[in-house]
């Protein structure tokens, strides 16, 4: 079957006459660090015409427009408005929108970044109408097929065209899972353009002192994952956990709305009030969130953006997950998995507390503040080069 025609996606490439549309995809929280300096660089780049729309996965201001503001973003030209849902809901709205979008917009390329449902969404909506797609972070395994991520980013590298890796490990993955070796570029890491670019402002802002603690005297907790959320028993490991720590250390909890919620329902939030030493605070803006990383004497954590961050930074930081798509943060930066056994992780977090763990700290390959410059030098070559695809017909 052939794809909608109104899209009109066999047009051949005109590199000559022609700047190549550019439409960069955003839609929950991770999305945003990653593709600021994309925006950045394309709009610098004569032959390439960026536009920007937001899916609305996230919505809260606190979880998407304080980003915009605090990454100096321009306002997205489309918003999908799709909102929460299950998985499926979620998904679906995202595609059927997003497809809508891809006919009047009629892009050269979809630039999509990370493992959200968004990413997996658009990408698929864009190769259905035979438009080439970039995955901003390709190549990322977990080996976890549990997680949601995982399988959007399977998905993803599967139908992309250019695939933009952060660390050398995402190369084996790709080409395990058969993609081509010429579609692969090790362009960096761009979530870490924009960490370098606002380190110095966020560590200025010393957000530590508006909590009443000390730089490098606190531990800063960020947990969201449905993993650690979802299940009431694991919650409450994770409140034992917290209540444990907090007898060592001054706690720092920027809560999620995902894990606020089942904090609710479960009725642990009393229980996690009652820790002495813990301060809650609501969900921060990106450099809020950075000066805090930045002045912590240790992170636990189970995102996946902030493993990177705190390696960037040389912050230890203990991961609550039994694995990670994010190897290189383990071999080279400063991250530590924790496995499933609540006594080992208060074990360990009381040897990290006490200074007790040497954590290595190499910054990996191309962590440099430049990577969104790579990734638009690549699509302008690639442009130039006629825009060669697998799903645009020669
Ligand atoms: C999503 C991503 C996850 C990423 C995380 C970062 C997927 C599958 N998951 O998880 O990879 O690490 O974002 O934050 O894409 N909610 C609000 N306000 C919002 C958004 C969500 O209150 O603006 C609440 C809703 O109750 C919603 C729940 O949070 O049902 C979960 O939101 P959702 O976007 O489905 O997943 P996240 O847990 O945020």
């Amino acid at each position: 079957m052939k794809p909608d025609a109104k899209a009109e996606p066999g047009a051949k490439a005109n590199s000559d006459t022609k700047a190549a549309r550019v439409l960069c995809v955003v839609g929950a929280r991770p999305n945003f660090m990653k593709m600021a300096p994309v925006l950045r660089a394309l709009g610098e780049h004569p032959g390439l015409e960026p536009r920007l729309v937001h899916t609305g996965q996230h919505y809260d201001p606190a979880l998407s427009d304080a980003f915009f503001a605090d990454l100096g973003m321009p306002q997205p030209d489309r918003h999908l408005e799709v909102g929460s849902g299950s998985h499926g809901a979620q998904t679906a709205r995202i595609l059927e929108r997003f497809e809508a979008v891809l006919q009047e917009e009629r892009p050269d390329l979809v630039l999509v970044a990370g493992d959200v449902n968004s990413t997996v969404a658009c990408a698929l909506a864009a190769v259905k109408l035979w438009i080439p797609v970039g995955h901003i972070e390709a190549g990322l395994r977990s080996g976890d097929r549990t997680m949601p991520e995982e399988i959007n980013r399977i998905l993803t590298d599967s139908i992309s065209d250019l695939l933009f890796i952060t660390s050398e490990d995402a190369e084996t993955h790709l080409l395990r899972e058969g993609a081509r070796p010429e579609d692969i570029h090790f362009v960096g890491n761009s979530m870490i353009d924009s960490l370098r670019r606002h380190e110095a402002g966020a560590r200025d802002r010393e957000a530590w002192g508006q909590y009443d603690v000390e730089m490098a005297e606190y531990l800063l907790v960020t947990l969201h994952r449905p993993s650690n959320v979802d299940a009431e028993d694991r919650l409450r490991d994770v409140v034992r956990l917290l209540r444990e720590a907090a007898e060592h250390l001054p706690v720092l909890l920027p809560l999620h709305p995902r894990t606020r919620n089942r904090l609710k329902e479960t009725g642990l939030q009393a229980d996690l009030e009652s820790i002495p030493g813990i301060r809650i605070l609501p969900a921060l803006g990106y450099l809020d969130f950075l000066s805090l990383t930045a002045g912590a004497r240790l992170v636990l954590t189970d995102s996946g953006g902030v493993q990177e961050e705190t390696t960037a930074l040389g912050v230890p930081c203990l991961t609550l997950r039994p694995n990670t798509e994010r190897p290189v943060t383990v071999t080279s930066g400063t991250n530590l998995l924790v496995s499933d056994h609540a006594e080992d992780h208060i074990e360990i977090l009381r040897r990290f507390v006490a200074g007790r763990v040497e954590v290595p700290n190499r910054v990996p390959a191309l962590w440099d503040g430049h990577a969104g410059s790579r990734i638009v030098e690549t699509i302008g070559a690639w442009w130039a080069n006629g825009a060669p695809s697998r799903v645009r017909p020669r």
